[in-house]
């Protein structure tokens, strides 16, 4: 794992769903010293918890709606600290998140991915998770080491329950309609590095943003 400089670097990780950001993201943490956080990890958390937040939120995730603004932004108000450097996923998702961030916390660089829809549907119904942690596990792509069990914890894997068609329509509309102009607001900041990754790779992908990231961003 490399070290990053003293000054704390934020950086976004923007995409549709299933669109590969929780697997970048884990990637970036293995080689780098992020805080990772995921809006979707966090309330999954609350929801599994079967806490007061939890119930409030349950029905937004299974329908594949979003959740309020006020809560998300309590939650990522909760979790960031102003030495850390943090990796942002699933957060900003409306323009209102998006302008609450930037005076909270110096936002570096946004990275979009853009993956394909189609390759999006196929890939969330064949996805598996483990709740605690968020980690993902598809069994084409990047199985776990025992069937049904996560590998660091051996804990059993399940499904979202947002991962079913009706929902997946849902997410992908909602990121059409709400979530996809917060690009178009970070593209138009000064002081924010902006890139775009396409394909439907997040291994190839990764090959490239990491050492745009180095360069661009990170500074080492
Ligand atoms: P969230 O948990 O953020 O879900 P999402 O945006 O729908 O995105 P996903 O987690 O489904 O996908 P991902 O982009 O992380 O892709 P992944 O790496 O898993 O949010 C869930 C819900 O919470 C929202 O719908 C909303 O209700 C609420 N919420 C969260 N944040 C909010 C906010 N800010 N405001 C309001 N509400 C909020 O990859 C997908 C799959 O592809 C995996 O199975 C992976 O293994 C597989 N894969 C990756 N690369 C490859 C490859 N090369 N080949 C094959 N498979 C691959
Ligand atoms: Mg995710």
């Amino acid at each position: 794992m490399t070290t990053l400089s003293k000054i704390a670097k934020n950086i976004i990780i923007f995409g549709a769903p299933g669109g590969g950001k929780g697997t970048i993201c884990n990637k970036l943490v293995k080689d780098f010293q992020f805080t990772h956080i995921s809006t979707g990890n966090l309330l999954r958390n609350q929801v599994a918890k079967n806490t007061a937040l939890g119930t409030q939120v349950k029905s937004f995730l299974a329908e594949g709606l979003l959740v309020p603004d006020q809560i998300v932004v309590d939650i990522i108000k909760s979790e960031i600290n102003q030495k850390d450097s943090h990796l942002f996923d699933g957060f900003p998702r409306t323009i209102e998140q998006a302008s609450i961030l930037i005076q909270a916390l110096k936002i570096d660089a946004v990275i979009s991915l853009e993956i394909p829809f189609e390759v999006i549907i196929e890939r969330l119904s064949n996805r598996w998770i483990h709740i605690p942690s968020g980690r993902t596990y598809a069994y084409d792509y990047n199985p776990p080491i025992k069937h049904g069990l996560d590998d660091i914890t051996g804990e059993a894997l399940i499904q979202r329950e947002d991962d079913n068609p009706i929902s997946i329509k849902r997410r992908l509309e909602e990121y059409e309609k709400v979530t996809s102009p917060v690009l178009n607001f970070f593209s138009q900041q000064q002081n924010i590095k902006f890139s775009n990754f396409k394909g439907s790779e997040s291994n190839v992908i990764y090959k490239n943003l990491k050492p745009f990231l180095v360069e661009h961003v990170l500074n080492i």
